[in-house]
């Protein structure tokens, strides 16, 4: 992170405000800021998209509109984050320069339309993106409401174009210095796929080349780095214009397409767009509320642990949801204080006032299409704003945890794109999901971090689906337990290096065998309805879709539970090995919920991490800044929850609790305050 300070004070209320719909009516804009006021608003977003009301026609530009607006913000001292307009084009540039227009995988150039599609090769594209960037810069440089700036909106998707095409052969060549070198590293001479030069490489086209998983993961890393090459284009401009302002991009959730780890040292804070589905019959509010929390500790991880910003959620309901559900009475609030409390310095909205018409209409909206103060929504908004008022002195708190994810992003790619196992049921996202959702429920807060952070602060390290090592991370896990860390991982460790080669004799590679103390000689996919099972200190657990046959190696290896049937039934399934001052665990099948939950609270145990009894679908966080700590608990769950409060934390806001409990009606949120 390049840490520019964002200069800010308190936690930052409002979100994406779109006053160009609305310039021929005064009377909007002017209620706008009056509502605004009424919501404790404190910063909106302006420019998202608005290319083309800065430049209707190739050579004219108009900046007037933004400056009055902002002026007017200003005035009623509301902030402003501004976008550089280059998510979406008008369409004269795509009508005059076809090349900035996307061409698919399967090899068609997009027509005009949508947003988020333009070619981040294309010479033209890029020009025009630094000319409306620079002079939209130049315009509002130096405007006293001016915060921060917002690249593009949620960069995503790739092309497929000659030029992309030109530049992912000279990234290759850049990487891999040799033809050879490629050819070995993506193992080519299987099925004559060797490559006599770089320009006979194709990127993956749906009709191409799509049985090389090391070709796929090599373009998934290109298009990350086309995409960062293309933001960075931007930030020089804006760095050079406006150097003491902070640059973001807000990032989108779980997102496949992007390595974020490698786009954030370009910005100085992290920013992300939430958007759950709240209310769903697929899923209990706990598990999508322990979901939501996940999604923040990923994003605060991104950072290296510093707090975020939640740039985009919606208020009331979204409009692209299979099923658009209004959040209940109260959501808005406990989703709200959630991010707060996971380590987001705000909450900001997709969007301030609905669109009239178009694509976004019916999205949930700050101010309704009947206008004023008096709609559900907008009193919700308005109520949080008063509570974020009386939090904001958490701002700047980090979120002190015990225990952390290791997640990487080529790790997850590879695992997708494993050739084998069942495609059904994979499951990378969902299975470290369901991990964490054992922290949140026996609140035990866990960081998301990437390889390279620094291991030294944890007690404990979960690695589930472990799949891919890169170079030096298992010299560094074997450190870390040495020292005195404890670590989980299951099936799929080890099993390729960064290329996706197989590690050869014998599977988790690269030294990683002997720390764990097991050899996964085979791995079994099951069918959905196959089960096998194990028993851990007594209690019996359910065992789905992958059993991994493990070889102990040495008598320092303890067999924790054994498979219960099939023909490896009473060999290992669950392991632990001592070494030095730690301890590796592995997990070689995939367990029930209950079954993962008991193995971590033995785990914890055993690492001194303390846990909470709460009640389904309660949650409790807490962020410290140097001389405070806040306590938020959270009640998502349908039934009262009762917490277990300090006897000093002083009430900040919500329901007081008496005598150390605390108990909150169904959304319910109580921030708590104590001296360190
Ligand atoms: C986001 C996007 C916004 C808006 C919103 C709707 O992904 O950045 O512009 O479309 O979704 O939920």
């Amino acid at each position: 992170m390049n840490e520019v300070k964002l200069d800010f004070s308190g936690l930052m209320h409002g979100g994406d405000y779109n006053p160009e719909q609305w310039l021929d009516c005064p009377e909007i804009l002017a209620e706008d800021i009056r509502l605004m006021q009424k919501a404790g608003v404190n910063c909106v977003t302006l420019g998202v998209f608005s290319w083309a009301t800065y430049q209707p026609t190739e050579n004219e530009f108009h900046v007037d509109w933004l400056l009055e607006r902002m002026d007017a913000l200003w005035a009623a001292g509301i902030h402003v984050i501004l976008a550089t307009p280059t998510g979406a084009r008008p369409a004269w540039m795509d009508l005059k320069y076809t090349e900035t227009m996307r061409v698919a995988k399967n090899g068609v150039r997009n027509h005009h339309g949508l947003r988020h599609n333009h070619c981040m090769s294309s010479p033209v594209f890029r020009q025009k993106a630094a000319d409306i960037t620079e002079k939209v810069a130049t315009a509002v440089a130096g405007h006293p409401a001016l915060r921060m700036w917002h690249l593009s909106n949620e960069y995503g998707g790739d092309c497929f174009c000659p030029h992309c095409v030109q530049n992912f052969r000279s990234w290759l060549k850049q990487k891999y210095g040799t033809i050879d070198a490629l050819n070995h590293a993506w193992w080519s001479t299987f099925w004559s796929h060797r490559f006599a030069s770089f320009d006979e490489v194709e990127p993956p086209y749906e009709n191409g080349e799509t049985s090389m998983p090391a070709l796929i993961l090599d373009w998934k890393r290109f298009t990350t780095a086309i995409t960062t090459d293309c933001m960075q284009a931007e930030i020089d401009i804006l760095r050079r214009i406006t150097p003491n302002l902070p640059v973001t991009t807000n990032f989108m959730v779980f997102f496949e397409g992007l390595d974020y780890h490698a786009m954030a040292p370009h910005l100085d804070m992290i920013s992300w767009d939430s958007y759950p589905l709240w209310h769903t019959d697929a899923q209990t509010a706990a598990d999508v509320a322990a979901d939501a929390a996940f999604d923040h500790a990923l994003m605060r991880g991104i950072g290296g642990g510093k707090p975020f910003l939640l740039m985009e959620s919606a208020p009331g309901l979204a409009n692209w949801h299979p099923y658009n559900k209004l959040r209940r009475p109260g959501m808005h609030r406990c989703a709200s204080m959630q991010a707060v409390a996971c380590g987001s310095d705000s909450v900001q909205y997709f969007q301030w006032r609905k669109s009239r018409g178009s694509f976004e209409q019916y999205h949930g909206a700050v101010v309704d299409h009947a206008g004023g103060e008096n709609h559900r929504v907008f009193k919700e908004v308005a109520q949080l704003g008063e509570m974020l008022a009386q939090v904001g002195a958490v701002q700047g708190g980090e979120t002190p945890a015990q225990a952390a994810f290791v997640f990487d992003w080529d790790n997850r790619w590879a695992v997708e794109s494993i050739v084998g196992l069942a495609k059904e049921t994979v499951k990378y996202e969902e299975t470290l999901r369901s991990f964490y959702r054992t922290f949140v429920q026996n609140g035990v807060a866990a960081d998301i971090i990437a390889e390279n952070a620094d291991f030294s602060g944890y007690k404990l390290l979960v690695l589930p689906l472990h799949y891919l090592l890169k170079p030096g991370f298992s010299t560094r896990l074997s450190h870390f337990v040495k020292n005195g860390g404890r670590v989980l991982a299951t099936y799929l460790l080890g099993y390729v290096d960064a290329t996706t080669l197989c590690h050869l004799g014998g599977f988790p590679g690269e030294g990683l065998a002997e720390l764990f103390g097991v050899n996964a000689t085979e791995i079994d996919t099951l069918y959905p309805t196959d089960r096998n099972a194990t028993t851990l200190d007594g209690q019996r657990f359910e065992i789905k879709d992958y059993c991994e046959i493990l070889q102990p190696l040495g008598d320092e290896t303890q067999v924790l539970a054994q498979y219960e049937s099939d023909f490896y039934a009473n060999t290992p399934v669950i392991t632990r090995k001592q070494t030095g001052a730690g301890a590796a665990y592995y997990l070689g099948a995939r367990l029930e919920q209950a079954g993962n939950e008991a193995l971590l609270r033995q785990i914890f145990a055993e690492c001194g991490i303390e846990t909470e009894t709460l009640a389904d679908g309660a949650q409790h966080h807490v962020r410290q800044t140097e001389g405070e700590r806040f306590d938020f608990y959270l009640n998502f769950g349908a039934e009262p929850a009762a917490f277990a409060v300090e006897k000093d934390a002083t009430l900040l806001s919500g329901v007081a609790p008496q005598n150390g409990c605390l108990q909150l009606a169904p959304y319910e949120v109580t921030v708590t305050k104590t001296a360190l």
